[in-house]
């Protein structure tokens, strides 16, 4: 595709390979600076005829982009991310490619955070529960069973991240004790690390899942860390579905070894265990962590400054960690 500059010289613009959808906002303005071609609409085989042509991709994080695809794109010199997650993205491949990789990290820890406390509340004051109580009738024939205080409770934090300390900072305000695991103690912060994810467990009422995910974070919520928590402690994963093991989970609140669960995120998106769904213990979320207008707005124009810089003064803005 050729355009004309300012000065009506032909420049030709760079191609952008789409991967899975991406916001109506961050559509419109790569289409507006580049020649954008959507990976769904390249009918098969045809890839590796015209993948020569992509200097850059933009991935919805639940997609991404594997070493495969990656081989099928030689000219291929950014990557940008739509998510802070970036597990979907073989970053080792890339690397070893000289593939630039961007994500969009920090505008939306608050409103994982805010989806982390929401799910804690929503569990253990059993708040979905008692709204299907309402809508089916059930009120008429008697209350609704009590549930579990939050207040006065301790709540463990896997994953103090930049989104984990986003959860602790509002957790203050409940009159919680906090405590948390990660791989190494976080300075600055006045809560206690446990040194495993196991002990974490054993301490706290309630453990909130807010660790990246990737290779490094898979099964870290094993059946021994959920056999841990016990049969009064509730599970609340915003991170990712792979770092808990999910038929283990399934099992512990099947078998009540676990008092309930707040999900936001799956091993197999958008497939669900069909165990939960008619559990009352398990409040199900479609992963909707950054799902506000204003958060996918910042992320949108974070995603694309970062692809612009990069084409245009070969930095990127939020790369991911080395
Ligand atoms: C992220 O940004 O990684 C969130 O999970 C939304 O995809």
């Amino acid at each position: 595709q050729i355009n004309r500059d300012e000065a009506g010289r032909g420049v030709t613009l760079n191609r952008v390979l789409q991967i899975g959808p991406l916001p109506p906002s961050l559509e419109r303005d790569m289409r507006e600076h580049y020649d954008v071609v959507q990976l769904n609409d390249v009918p098969d085989g045809h890839l590796d005829e015209h993948g020569a042509g992509f200097t850059a991709a933009v991935a919805n994080s639940r997609i991404g982009v594997d070493r495969a695809l990656m081989e099928r794109l030689p000219s291929l010199r950014v990557i940008v991310n739509f998510g802070v997650g970036y597990d979907a993205i073989d970053v080792e491949a890339a690397k070893e490619r000289g593939i630039a990789v961007a994500n969009t990290p920090d505008v939306l820890n608050d409103c994982v955070a805010d989806t982390a406390v929401g799910g804690l509340i929503d569990v253990m004051r059993r708040l979905s529960a008692a709204d299907r109580f309402v809508r089916r009738g059930d009120w008429a024939r008697g209350p609704f069973p009590l549930a579990t205080k939050v207040s006065g409770k301790k709540i463990g934090i896997l994953g103090l991240g930049r989104i984990g300390r986003a959860v602790a900072r509002r957790l203050e305000g409940f009159g919680v004790e906090i405590a948390y695991h990660s791989r190494s103690r976080v300075d600055g912060v006045p809560y206690e690390r446990m040194d495993s994810p196991e002990k974490l467990a054993a301490w706290c009422d309630a453990l909130i899942v807010a660790t990246s995910g990737g290779a490094g974070t898979r099964g870290l919520v094993s059946a021994a860390v959920l056999e841990a928590l016990g049969p009064d402690g509730y599970l609340v994963n915003i991170s990712r579905g792979s770092v808990v093991d999910e038929p283990a989970l399934v099992a512990a609140l099947t078998g009540g070894r676990i008092a309930g669960a707040a999900l936001d995120v799956f091993a197999h998106e958008p497939d669900v265990p069909a165990e939960l769904l008619t559990l009352d213990s398990v409040v199900l979320l479609p992963h909707i962590g950054s799902a506000t207008h204003e958060t996918r707005r910042a992320m949108s124009d974070l995603a694309f400054r970062n692809l612009r810089t990069f084409l245009e003064q070969g930095t990127l803005i939020t790369p991911v960690p080395e």
